[in-house]
């Protein structure tokens, strides 16, 4: 197992660019079960996850060949129709199988995904929409079946936005007979990107990016090639730690609308922040004022940005409040914080962070992607050394992290750890 080993209080300057999202890679690839034909799907991160979706497809019985940034995909003929439990337990994301397999094959057999370090994270919504198409969904031990001869059109509303939700059904409905509407559906950038592939597979998906998206169904899709749009989690990431004393960082490769929520943030806190022609640039504020920040779906300030705004706040002149209110469990790293001598109070689902002058490097543990990350800029804050145990959480969701951080200056390693 590696750990990371950061050594605190540098400035980060320099330029990076950002990799392929994760959250579109994954909903990309799952779509590739609905197409007949060879597909090349670019611009990948290099990431577990995306590994763990190779694995599950070709498990399905497609052909897959991986290399960079890129996977081949030749989804002709597969016939199988189950995703074991093996592969879903180390990826929640595993779930979008479902709707393109019923979809595709009549049939499918899903592992459920269950909860994870952040929630409970139901999927309900999901099976009622393939409910509500005509599907038959049967749970039990542990699995999901959902069959259908064909699904056939619907209207659905979401109760709740939800993102894989909105995904599974879209691919769904891209085969099903006539017209389906999704109301209350998710916006993110990832699910337009989604729609885009699908379009460009003869999919008629129109409205991704609104709250109602219309898919008229057709008989098949084809394969082509497709370039994964880039990751505003990681750019975002990348924003926060700029904004330590002394940085000043250009990103390059992502469009700004997609960090907009974040960036007001950021200014607010008394960062620059300036849309250049080769990226955007960050300088980091002389004295970093507190804001609070209330998480919210697309447009608003993401979730998975949350943990990571949390880190900076701690070191900022002043007390701020954080609210939490996707996800009801995802505040694991304040404990690890605390440890570095964060000063936090949990109330809720609100967190009060009232800065300290400097964190102090200690043994840290990992406990979920985004919190890792978070845990990653606090040590970059600290003074002193920072060892982060358990970073395959990291490895999931961000390429080459230390990589990237030592090219901005930064003092990280990776080190191998035998028990
Ligand atoms: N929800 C329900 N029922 C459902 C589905 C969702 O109650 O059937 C609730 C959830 O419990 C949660 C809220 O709806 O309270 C939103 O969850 P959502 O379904 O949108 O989350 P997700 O689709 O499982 C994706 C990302 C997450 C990201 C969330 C929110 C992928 C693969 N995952 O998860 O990414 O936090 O949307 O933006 O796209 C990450 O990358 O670290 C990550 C966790």
């Amino acid at each position: 197992m590696d750990k990371i080993v950061i050594e605190g209080g540098r400035p980060l300057r320099g330029k990076i660019k950002v990799s392929g999202s994760k959250n579109a890679a994954l909903p990309i690839l799952a779509a590739t079960l609905l197409t007949k034909g060879k597909s090349e799907i670019r611009n990948l991160p290099g990431l577990a996850d995306v590994h763990t979706m190779g694995k599950l497809l070709k498990d399905l019985g497609l052909k897959i060949q991986l290399w960079g940034s890129k996977m081949k995909v030749h989804a002709n003929g597969y016939q199988r129709h189950i995703a074991a439990y093996e592969l879903v337990k180390t990826m929640r994301a595993s779930v979008l199988v479902l709707g393109p397999l019923v979809a595709r094959l009549g049939k499918a057999k899903v592992s459920l995904p269950g909860g994870c370090a952040i929630g409970a994270r139901p999927i309900q919504l999901h099976l009622k929409g393939l409910e509500a198409m005509g599907a038959k969904i049967k749970v039990e031990h542990g699995y999901v079946e959902a069959e259908a001869k064909r699904l056939h059109g619907a209207t659905i509303h979401f109760d709740t936005v939800t993102v894989t939700g909105t995904e599974n059904l879209m691919m769904a409905a891209t085969l099903a007979e006539g017209t389906t509407v999704l109301e209350n559906a998710a916006r993110e950038p990832e699910i337009t990107d989604l729609a885009n592939f699908l379009n460009a597979m003869g999919a008629k998906v129109r409205g991704a990016g609104t709250s109602t998206i219309t898919i008229e169904g057709v008989e098949q899709l084809q394969g082509g090639t497709y370039s994964v749009m880039p990751d505003r989690i990681e750019a975002g990431t990348f924003l926060i730690a700029a904004c330590l004393p002394g940085s000043q960082v250009l990103l390059q490769g992502i469009p700004y609308e997609y960090v907009e929520a974040l960036s007001l943030k950021l200014q607010d806190c008394g960062a620059k922040v300036e849309v250049k022609k080769d990226g955007i640039q960050l300088s980091a504020p002389k004295k970093l004022k507190p804001v609070d920040i209330s998480t919210a779906p697309y447009p608003g300030f993401a979730t998975d940005l949350q943990a990571q705004f949390m880190a900076l706040m701690t070191v900022a002149e002043g007390t701020s409040v954080i609210r939490e209110n996707i996800f009801e469990n995802r505040f694991m790293h304040v404990g690890e914080l605390i440890r570095m001598g964060a000063e936090i109070q949990l109330e809720g689902n609100s967190a009060v962070i009232r800065g300290v002058k400097a964190l102090s490097g200690a043994p840290i543990m990992a406990t979920d992607l985004r919190a890792s990350a978070s845990l990653v800029i606090a040590g970059l804050a600290a003074q002193g050394i920072t060892e982060i145990n358990r970073v395959y959480h990291i490895d999931r969701g961000y390429e080459k992290i230390e990589k990237k951080f030592r090219k901005l200056g930064a003092r990280v390693k990776r080190v191998k750890v035998r028990y």
